[in-house]
């Protein structure tokens, strides 16, 4: 670890880090553009930021990463170069990450509609994917070609499916959890903490059911210019947060010190 980041690490406690951290990796085309470059170039340098967030994250027991590569509407809506771009950048970075992956006991999966990418793509994912399957440490997501809205219309479609397998539709389930279970998330703990950068403050889509009680984190810090150390700040502040869930604080009032309360014992 380098000499500031242990510094903001010693200063977290270990026992309430978040078991699950999304981050919304924005700015890569700012980056670029302050220093003159193409877009592409942010993009390309948004890697180094991926590598040290990902591998900080692990070596501090960050049971669950996600990261927002690359929206639906990315997709839809950019210029077919950078699109092109995005999509070999995505099948170095997979190919050339697997061993370090492996070396740090990370498992690889994806959310979003992996079906729609290219075939060559989805290839490369598989491969990382499986070649990183038998990983116990640190579940790494990655949201490509990623809508919360999509997520969420899959899910309904795999309910009504699930039901007409069951008896029809007079036995169609619908709770929290059965929708819960039917997400790209299925089986992942809710997100603690959501970081954005680039100090834009909205979710774009983004996990829209399961940020219901995220704490928010947003840095002005650009996605290129990330490192373990931002992602240590960003953990410093969500264990400053109350975290109430629509309750009060013990003397009836929101409490006016850090609640250390886990989402179970404020269930009850
Ligand atoms: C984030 O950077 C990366 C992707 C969305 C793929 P942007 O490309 O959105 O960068 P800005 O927001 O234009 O600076
Ligand atoms: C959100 O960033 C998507 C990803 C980081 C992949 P965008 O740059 O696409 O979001 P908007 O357009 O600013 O809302
Ligand atoms: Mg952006």
């Amino acid at each position: 670890m380098e000499r500031k980041e242990t510094d903001v690490y010693l200063r977290l406690d270990p026992a309430r880090l978040p078991q699950h951290i999304a981050i919304i990796m924005d700015g890569n085309g700012r980056w670029a553009r302050r220093r003159h470059m193409p877009r592409v170039a942010g993009h390309r340098a948004g890697v180094a930021a991926v590598r040290s967030t990902v591998e900080t994250a692990a070596r501090i027991g960050i049971p669950a990463l996600t990261l927002y590569a690359f929206s639906e509407e990315n997709w839809k809506k950019r210029p077919k170069t950078e699109v092109d771009f995005l999509m070999r950048l995505l099948c170095r970075y997979l190919q050339a990450e697997i061993k370090t992956l492996n070396e740090n006991n990370i498992r690889l999966k994806y959310i979003g509609r992996q079906h729609e990418l290219p075939e060559s793509v989805q290839r490369e994912m598989e491969e990382a994917s499986d070649a990183t399957s038998k990983n116990t440490g640190m579940l790494l997501t990655l949201a490509l070609n990623y809508s919360a809205r999509s997520e969420i219309v899959d899910a309904f479609r795999s309910l009504a499916e699930a039901a007409a397998r069951n008896g029809g539709l007079d036995h169609m389930q619908v709770d929290e959890q059965t929708i819960s279970d039917h997400l790209y998330t299925r089986g992942l703990p809710d997100p603690d903490l959501v970081i954005r950068t680039s100090g834009e403050m909205r979710l774009s889509n983004f996990l829209l059911w399961q940020l219901a009680y995220a704490e928010i984190y947003v840095t002005q810090t650009l996605w290129p210019d990330f490192r373990g150390v931002q992602l240590l700040e960003g953990i410093e502040e969500y264990q400053k947060r109350d975290r109430r869930y629509g309750g009060l604080g013990p003397d009836g009032h929101a409490p006016q010190s850090t609640s250390h309360r886990t989402h179970a014992e404020a269930k009850r």
